[in-house]
């Protein structure tokens, strides 16, 4: 069941996020949403709110443990619940690894990973004394498989991969009734290109994306179905891409 239920996004702003935030909220969710540029998150608060849905929003940076906890208390005090975390906040500055682009390697590591390290800590309190929750995490398919430029990048998704499996592992072990869902999305068109420094790296992804880039409303869709799942139910991992992209 979606209706209802009380949805926090990391990464909402744009792309991915914003546009789950949208379909969650046309589906009867009550949709709390976080990233840095508040602007923009009102505009997408706003715009659900004209179309009928409930929605909030917080300034959110995920590398800011209080940012996270601050996010977890709104939703807390604005729906009286939290239901779903989605860590959906990332950057995506590849490059090959002779450019050296250290801040890129840094940035990565501390929003892909701490970021959701960050979001993490702040919901579980939550979902284990309610004893039920369902955090679902934005990977990528350079989480499953090596891409030349994306040592780091690809590095923070198997990450995301591996922590959401042993998060699986240990509800069911621990009876916490906490559902995980992980999402692998290939081309998907947003802004995450423009987070390129590198000029080279930056055109070759430009082309791709050209080539096969799909609506971020697919992966939006990807996250509803998991949602709707009856709750005794986890639908672990999806791999979701252009039909026709070989990724
Ligand atoms: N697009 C693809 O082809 C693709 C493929 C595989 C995986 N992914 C993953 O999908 C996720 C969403 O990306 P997207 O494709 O939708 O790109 P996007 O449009 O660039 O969205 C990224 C979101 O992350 C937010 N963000 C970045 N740094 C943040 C921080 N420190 N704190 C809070 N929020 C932060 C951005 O908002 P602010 O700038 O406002 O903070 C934005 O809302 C990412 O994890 C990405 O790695 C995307």
């Amino acid at each position: 069941m979606i209706k209802d239920k009380v949805v926090i996004i990391t990464g909402a702003s744009s792309g991915i996020g914003e546009a789950t935030a949208k379909l969650l909220a046309s589906k009867g969710a009550k949709v709390v949403l976080g990233a840095r540029r508040a602007d923009k998150l009102k505009r997408i608060v706003d715009e659900i709110a004209n179309d009928g849905g409930q929605a909030a929003y917080k300034e959110l940076d995920v590398t800011k443990q209080p940012d996270n906890d601050a996010i977890v208390e709104l939703a807390r005090k604005t729906f009286g619940r939290v239901d779903v975390m989605f860590l959906n906040a990332g950057l995506m500055p590849i490059s090959p690894l002779s450019a050296l682009k250290t801040d890129d390697w840094h940035q990565m590591v501390d929003v892909n990973v701490k970021g959701v390290l960050n979001g993490v800590a702040a919901v579980l309190p939550e979902f284990l004394a309610l004893k039920s929750g369902h955090i679902i995490a934005t990977s990528s398919v350079a989480g499953l498989k090596a891409y030349p430029n994306g040592a780091v990048y690809g590095g923070t998704k198997w990450f995301v991969r591996d922590f959401m499996e042993v998060l699986r592992m240990e509800s069911a072990m621990e009876g916490t009734n906490i559902r995980t869902a992980t999402i692998y999305p290939a081309a998907i068109n947003t802004e995450l290109l423009e987070t390129i420094s590198d000029e080279g790296t930056a055109a070759a992804m430009q082309n791709t994306y050209d080539k096969y880039g799909i609506s971020p409303d697919r992966i939006a869709h990807v996250v509803a179905f998991a949602i709707d799942a009856p709750e005794d139910t986890t639908i672990n991992e999806f791999t979701v891409g252009p039909a026709n992209q070989p990724w």
